[in-house]
């Protein structure tokens, strides 16, 4: 299955693909890597695999709207299948949303519909939250309220800060979303009354406790 992949930052969960990819345990051809920002460790990431790389730097374009056509434009000349937002830090207008219907995915680090938006592990940490986690989800226009695909969760310690659960969150990222790339490209994931279902049945979101 093609997949073109979008970033704004270090790409740890491009890599996480990659290394599933490379270990022949993700059956997908990431086919394109974008960033919006030229100077991000993603990018190399994605060149040392021998991935192809575009940049489509948002403040080349005087509107949400150009910015999200470049994008559309780019990502269309290599005929996705998939599109997979891993830590993408540009809200992406409804026309764009609707144009991937059912095939756009985002990874959000918190479990929605807990904290969406900014600042997830400070807002669990002052909430006295017991636990926090990940969630991947398909992307509708309002930003971060599409139907779960999955979600891992770990319980916050006594002396976390939102740099530790920050660090620990990465590692139930690096789990969770090659496992919902996987589920997609097999086929097995569906979407009725708003809700993600596997194998046809109803996943209650699929929540795993991790142990990282
Ligand atoms: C992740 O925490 C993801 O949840 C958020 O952005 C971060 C991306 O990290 N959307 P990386 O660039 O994959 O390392």
């Amino acid at each position: 299955m093609r997949a073109v992949v979008l970033i704004s930052g270090s790409g740890s969960n491009l890599q996480a693909f990659i290394d599933q990819i490379n270990a022949g345990q993700l059956d997908i051809s990431i086919e394109l890597v974008i960033s919006n920002k030229a100077d991000v460790f993603g990018l190399q990431r994605a060149q040392t695999a021998g991935i192809s790389t575009a940049v489509v730097d948002h403040k080349a374009y005087d509107s949400r709207t150009a910015f999200d056509q470049a994008l559309i434009d780019k990502i269309d000349s290599v005929e996705p299948k998939l599109i997979i937002l891993a830590g993408f830090m540009r809200i992406l207008t409804p026309d764009f949303v609707d144009h991937y219907q059912n095939r756009l995915i985002n990874i959000h680090p918190s479990l929605l519909p807990k904290y969406p938006g900014t600042n997830t592990h400070q807002r669990a940490l002052d909430a006295h939250d017991a636990m926090h986690g990940a969630s991947v989800h398909f992307v509708v226009p309002e930003v971060d309220a599409g139907p779960i695909i999955i979600q891992g969760q770990m319980p916050i310690l006594a002396d976390d800060t939102a740099s530790s659960l920050q660090q620990r969150i990465h590692k139930i990222e690096h789990q969770i979303y090659p496992t919902a790339v996987k589920w997609f490209a097999n086929g097995r994931l569906s979407i009725s009354d708003g809700r993600v279902l596997l194998d046809g049945e109803n996943s209650v979101r699929q929540l795993q406790s991790l142990d990282v």
